[in-house]
């Protein structure tokens, strides 16, 4: 057994993990360890702190961690004061040295799970974790993985590497799967306040790790394994992405009928039973929807099974931003007489969502892509993000100020985010012609020139 056990010594003088980390969790005398402090990995330490509990953060990036030992935020969505606060708490501390793996009892996994340059699923920096945690593994700890991906990778690979250390699952050390459902930038709900879904490796990992999260989170919820609780997440990103592509091509059907497809939502919406209200866009973004949906993809495929469902949905998603740079073409010459080619263009919004800072996947990046393909003089104006470096642009883009004068300059704006800080009213009034994918022009009263839906 390993140096730095503190089992307790039950019946017989035997020492059970089990036991030893039960009564820790029940006396709250537990630390837990988040590996990866990133859009989940910090707000899941301010929960835990927040609740009581003791928090050791781990992240490769050192400056990051430097940042949060000092009380300051990398994270739009995280303001400084709650990391302040944190650390005014006395109960967290980061740290980049991974040898210090062994000294919390609770490990909780929050590193990024993206797609590989052909689509399928990249679990470098789930199993480089792993490979880090076996080197310093101990009887008696929980590790639990919160990145997202296909049923099986608990069991498949995080044990698989964890039990070269000599340690067995259910017996000296614990596993589970617990799925993150972070929404950043959504006000009504926060870590603490959303129901976590827990599935660990037999009834005891389950047990144990639904006692921790419900330290700090109301509503915990257990799964009967860890694979279950993978394709929990799974089915709930899946759901979005299907339903989105629904609404995208009905969008497309209804806009060619005349029909405005954001008031059918809103009237559909009416229905109290059996709909649920999905919008339009000018595509998927974020690294979760465009990307998990793959990973049940790749791990179908081991069955022999396709996932039409899934392809088809993403691809309705990603000819989303063709379909936007149509659009304005078709706009431009049918109302001011004027070709896509060599006209100026603001792209307005590039964050995948509203009031955040986040361009990650964003469809916004494929609108002036395929804007810029047209021959079109693209500029870009997003309040939260002054500068884009995309490698899907070819590098950096500034984004230019909003000042009212400038916007009367260009012969169209295209609006793909519609963050809550924009005066819609003073670009209608400013710009002859704007393509709204995001209903954001709704309010506007009067337009100098003419907006067109897409
Ligand atoms: N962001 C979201 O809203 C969200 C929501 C649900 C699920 N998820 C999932 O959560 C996981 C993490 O996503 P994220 O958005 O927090 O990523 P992120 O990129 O914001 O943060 C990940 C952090 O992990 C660190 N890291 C990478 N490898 C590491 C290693 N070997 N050891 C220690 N630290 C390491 C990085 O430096 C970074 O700080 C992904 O699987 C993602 O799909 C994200």
């Amino acid at each position: 057994m390993h140096k730095g056990a503190q089992l307790q010594v039950v019946e017989g003088g035997a020492c059970d993990p089990y036991a030893a980390l039960k009564a820790k969790v029940e006396t709250q005398q537990i630390t837990i360890g988040v590996i990866g402090l990133g859009y989940v990995g910090l707000p899941l330490s301010i929960a835990a702190v927040r609740g009581g509990v003791s928090v050791l953060g781990f992240d490769i990036a050192k400056s990051r961690v430097d940042m949060l030992n000092q009380g300051g935020s990398f994270l739009k969505t995280i303001g400084a004061e709650a990391v302040q606060g944190m650390v005014d708490s006395g109960r967290f501390e980061a740290t980049a040295t991974m040898a210090r793996l062994s000294e919390p009892d609770i490990l909780i996994i929050c590193v990024p799970t993206p797609l590989s340059r052909n689509r399928e699923p990249d679990l470098t920096h789930v199993r480089t974790t792993a490979e880090t945690i076996a080197q310093h593994l101990r009887p008696g700890q929980l590790v639990c993985l919160e990145s997202t991906t296909y049923p099986g990778t608990t069991d498949e690979v995080i044990r698989t590497i964890l039990e070269r250390s000599g340690l067995r699952s259910g017996e000296d050390f614990f596993l589970a799967y617990s799925p993150e459902r972070e929404d950043p930038g959504n006000l009504r709900f926060s870590t603490g306040t959303i129901p976590k879904v827990v599935g660990g490796q037999g009834e005891r990992a389950t047990e144990l790790a639904t006692a921790v999260y419900s330290l700090f989170i109301d509503k915990v919820v257990p799964a009967s394994s860890e694979r279950v609780a993978e394709a929990v997440k799974l089915t709930e990103n899946i759901f979005r992405s299907v339903n989105i592509a629904l609404v995208n091509e009905l969008k497309v059907i209804f806009g060619q009928m005349g029909i405005d497809v954001w008031e059918v939502i809103e009237a559909a919406k009416t229905k109290p039973f059996g709909y649920m209200p999905f919008y339009p866009g000018p595509g998927l973004g974020g690294h979760c929807i465009p990307v998990d949906p793959f990973y049940l993809t790749w791990k179908a495929r081991e069955y022999g099974i396709s996932t039409r469902f899934i392809e088809l949905a993403g691809e309705i998603n990603r000819a989303m931003p063709a379909h936007v740079a149509q659009a304005t073409a078709d706009a431009l010459n049918r109302h001011l007489a004027r070709a896509l080619n060599g006209a100026r263009v603001l792209v307005v919004g590039v964050a995948y969502k509203r009031d955040i800072d986040d361009w990650r996947e964003s469809p916004a990046l494929d609108v002036i892509r395929h804007l810029r393909a047209a021959q079109a003089r693209v500029d870009y104006h997003d309040p939260h993000i002054p500068v884009l470096d995309a490698e899907a642009l070819g590098g950096k883009m500034q984004g230019v100020a909003w000042d009212l004068a400038a916007l009367a300059a260009y012969d169209a704006a295209v609006v793909c985010t519609d963050h809550s800080d924009i005066d819609w009213q003073a670009l209608a009034n400013a710009v002859p012609l704007v393509i709204d994918t995001r209903n954001a022009l709704a309010g506007v009263e009067a337009a100098r020139g003419v907006v067109v839906k897409a």
